[in-house]
């Protein structure tokens, strides 16, 4: 396998960059995470004073914004990466992230990274087993209770956290959902050793 490709999807909590991370220092992959994409977008937006939910006006956003995505996330160049985790953004992320105009750009930017890479990579997400990277060497969809996810993530409201989630899952573009092909795994009560280890072993 020249360029190996992994696709993690799930939902919040479910342990995709934890396990992104594990996989990529294990086997010396690139990581991609495409949540932190749509966050900027999102953090942009209310930067800029663009109502969240106008689609006109966050398209064009998305297709025209510089977004940096690695370690360090930046929005023409400015350094964005713990604000993109703050309350403002996780409450209107979803939001954002079911604008089909601002998909199809980030679709095109993902596309585009992974074409660039010369080695294999991990890409997180939501869509992309289903619509990003559908010929994905290995893909994976995370699960864990509702109790263990909102446990992972003491910032957001429990209350919060699921309406996201409802929101990415009855979208109508690229709904958060098992991908053909996709390993379901639970996460809860598992060690990042062990998941990492099986994905391994599929690859
Ligand atoms: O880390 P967590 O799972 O909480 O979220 P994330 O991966 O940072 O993604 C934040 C939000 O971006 C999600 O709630 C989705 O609304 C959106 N998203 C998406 O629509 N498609 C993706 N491929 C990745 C994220």
């Amino acid at each position: 396998m020249a360029s190996p490709i992994i696709a993690i999807d799930g939902p919040a909590g479910s342990g995709k960059s934890t396990l992104s991370r594990a996989l990529c220092e294990r086997l010396g992959f690139e990581r991609l995470d495409t949540g932190a994409m749509y966050r900027a977008v999102a953090w942009a937006a209310r930067d800029r004073g663009i109502d969240p939910s106008d689609p006109e006006a966050v398209g064009e956003l998305a297709e025209r914004v510089h977004l940096s995505v690695g370690e360090r996330v930046t929005v023409d160049g400015v350094d964005v990466t713990e604000a993109i985790r703050g309350p403002a953004v996780n409450r209107t992320v979803s939001v954002v992230a079911a604008n089909p105009r601002v998909r199809q750009a980030m679709v095109q930017r993902q596309r585009r990274w992974v074409a660039a890479r010369e080695g294999g990579v991990v890409v997180e997400g939501r869509d992309i087993g289903s619509v990003v990277l559908p010929t994905a060497d290995v893909k994976v969809y995370l699960t864990a209770t509702d109790d263990e996810r909102a446990r992972r993530r003491p910032e957001e409201s429990a209350v919060d956290l699921s309406r996201r989630d409802h929101l990415d899952r009855t979208r109508a573009v690229s709904p958060l959902g098992v991908a053909d092909g996709a390993h379901v795994v639970d996460t809860t009560g598992r060690s990042v050793e062990d998941i990492t280890e099986e994905i391994v072993g599929w690859l």
